[in-house]
């Protein structure tokens, strides 16, 4: 797919999708052959470019042709799991747009198959919960975080800290610092030349960054307690990083310089259903089946089974392991920001999860986009015009980021 401004949109191209004038009258249909009376109606109506299949698609997709059946297809299923959050603001009309084309060439429209949903006679015990005084009288435990992070912690807040310092603390980690070290070294980062040690990252990239990376890694160590009858890890664990890297190029485009600190407010932001899915799991399951059909959002159900949402467990946990408050005012209020006092990360958190959503870039659970909280796009400087560029850098760097975490 390419976007073509209407002066070099030529004869016989085919419409990647529908072509719509200012007030959103449809104006001719996604598939269709242009014509030159076409090119004379879109001057008439304003229309100042269109998309269309390129060549670029069909190398992408192996054939020397267009499915248009097929693509048909998928754009209607990918409308349905839209039906919450609606296509008419911009914004979401373009991520849909975007993600109709994602999912025909990756072939993938359903990433979430692979969760646990009650049958009918296990649903027979599943009973309504209050997480949090299972909290407070103990039944349940929440994870701990590794050492090293209240060590970087420390380190971090410690003004005589060196390069070194932080370096000696990670390198405890050989797993940790590899990773480390292969991010430094990918198109996250885009340097020239090869950074081979973590005191050099350190100089390189800076301390709070870097410590930064090291916390995000650490923490979602505790994915691997989500238990594989319930969910898949890797699924949710692509979401979360979808989301990490998309929140990490819209801060850069918003010219926030804490990138690493949005990168990892976006891996961890629906780290409270790790608890959920472990400590819940029949909840869980429950939650699975009444948002199966998709009529349901699952953050919206959560609250009537468990008393609260994974927002706020997410919330508890973070704030247990003594993380940064902005970290977790971000993950708090990921789905709706525009509550926060705050509201430029958390919106910044929303987007990514709402563009992670659309796209099927794995999954947490959810089976339908989220709603948008419209209010965020003012926090936000954000035109639906540089989202495909937005989700071309991210899905660029999510291929080997992936590697990375799950080798
Ligand atoms: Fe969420
Ligand atoms: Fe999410």
């Amino acid at each position: 797919m390419q976007r073509v401004a209407l002066d070099q949109l030529k004869e016989g191209m085919f419409l990647f999708e529908e072509a719509r004038d200012l007030k959103g009258r449809l104006i001719l249909s996604e598939g269709s052959e242009i014509k030159s009376s076409h090119i004379s109606i879109f001057k008439k109506w304003g229309i100042t470019g269109v998309s269309i299949y390129g060549e670029a698609d069909e190398k992408e997709s192996g054939t020397t042709g267009i499915d248009f059946e097929l693509f048909e297809k998928t754009a209607k299923n990918v409308k349905k799991k839209f039906r919450h959050a609606g296509l008419s603001h911009p914004f979401m009309n373009e991520l849909f747009r975007l993600s109709a084309s994602h999912r025909f060439y990756a072939n993938n429209l359903e990433p979430l198959n692979r969760v646990k949903i009650a049958e009918a006679d296990e649903q027979k015990n599943v009973v309504k919960v209050n997480l949090r005084s299972e909290l407070s009288k103990k039944k349940i435990t929440l994870p701990e975080i590794s050492t090293i992070v209240s060590e970087l912690n420390e380190v971090i807040n410690d003004p005589q800290s060196s390069a070194e310092d932080i370096a000696t603390v990670v390198n405890k980690s050989p797993s940790l610092a590899a990773r480390l070290l292969k991010i430094v070294n990918s198109s996250f980062y885009g340097f020239q030349s090869r950074i081979d040690s973590i005191s050099r990252a350190v100089a390189v990239i800076g301390t709070k960054e870097i410590s930064s990376l090291a916390i995000g890694l650490s923490a979602i160590s505790v994915f691997k307690d989500i238990p594989k009858e319930i969910a898949d890890m890797h699924l949710f664990l692509k979401h979360s990083l979808a989301c990490g890297l998309l929140a990490r190029i819209i801060a850069a485009h918003n010219n926030i310089p804490q990138t690493e600190q949005l990168f990892v407010a976006g891996l961890l932001h629906d780290i409270g259903r790790v608890v959920i899915y472990k400590d819940f799991s029949g909840q869980a399951a429950m939650l699975f089946r009444l948002c199966a059909g998709g009529d349901k959002l699952l953050y919206q159900e959560e609250k009537n089974w468990l008393g609260c949402k994974h927002t706020d467990v997410g919330k508890i946990l973070l704030t247990k392991w003594n993380l940064p408050e902005t970290l977790v005012h971000s993950v708090f209020y990921h789905h709706n920001p525009s509550r926060a006092r705050e509201p430029v990360w958390p919106s910044i958190v929303h987007l990514a999860d709402i563009i992670a959503n659309g796209l099927g870039l794995g999954s947490s659970g959810e089976r339908c986009v989220p709603q948008l909280d419209e209010k965020a796009m003012n926090n936000v400087s954000f035109s639906p015009g540089i989202l495909e560029m937005i989700v071309k850098q991210a899905t660029h760097q999510f291929a080997s980021f992936v590697s990375f975490l799950t080798e």
